[in-house]
């Protein structure tokens, strides 16, 4: 039998929500979401975080909102989002946060993001997914390059702070081709350790 992965995605709750704002000061969430805290009864703002696009030909398109679910314990760590999804549409862009600090650094992020790969071009047949991020967030990118998303342009003054400044940020896309081949290589690396 296969062994069960450390994390699954389910649909985001509530009862989630309410535990991600709690935790939301963390200085590393401020530092790479680019938000303020949000209060106890700030649901509403946070959900528009979680749908929030930034790559313009994705507008309008529903969200996919889910959280990440720690298999051992229950615990929901943090939200995963696909966003700008549409009938007969190829792309979306994936948003991403594991917001419990304890969690962070064990790689959980790097699974469930294979995982949503995973439901996105299969279950939803696109051929194309796309992420932002800013260029210092350095495990996130080193995260999504080993699931297999490439750079493929760095948008100047992108996002607006909430200190009202702009900062820069990188898009990256992920093709199915590029997924599968990823995919082989950790496997490969994983059978050679
Ligand atoms: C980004 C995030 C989703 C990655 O998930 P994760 O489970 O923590 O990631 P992993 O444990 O797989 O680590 C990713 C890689 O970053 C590396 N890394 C950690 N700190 C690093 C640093 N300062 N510089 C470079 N690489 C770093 C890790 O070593 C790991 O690579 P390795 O497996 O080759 O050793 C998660 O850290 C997170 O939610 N961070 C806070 C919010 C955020 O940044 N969201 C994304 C916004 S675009």
């Amino acid at each position: 039998m296969e062994d069960e992965p450390p994390v699954r995605l389910a649909p985001l709750e509530d009862s989630h929500v309410s535990r991600y704002l709690s935790l939301s000061a963390d200085p590393v969430l401020i530092d790479t979401m680019g938000w303020k805290p949000f209060d106890p009864d700030d649901a509403e703002r946070f959900l528009r975080y979680v749908e929030n696009i930034t790559v313009p030909y994705l507008m309008g398109g529903r969200t996919v909102a889910l959280s990440i679910v720690s298999t051992a314990d229950g615990t929901p760590i943090g939200y995963l989002s696909l966003k700008g999804v549409r009938e007969g549409g190829t792309g979306a862009e994936i948003g991403l946060a594991i917001m419990d600090k304890d969690y962070r650094g064990r790689g959980l992020g790097t699974i469930a993001l294979r995982q949503a790969a995973e439901y996105a071009f299969d279950e939803l047949e696109l051929s194309v997914l796309v992420l932002t991020v800013f260029p210092g967030n350095e495990p996130a990118i080193r995260s999504y390059e080993k699931v297999g998303f490439k750079k493929a342009e760095l948008l100047k003054e992108a996002f607006e702070m909430p200190d009202e400044t702009f900062a820069d940020m990188w898009v990256m896309e992920l093709s199915r081709d590029d997924f599968v081949n990823a995919k082989a290589r950790a496997g490969s690396s994983a059978n050679s350790n």
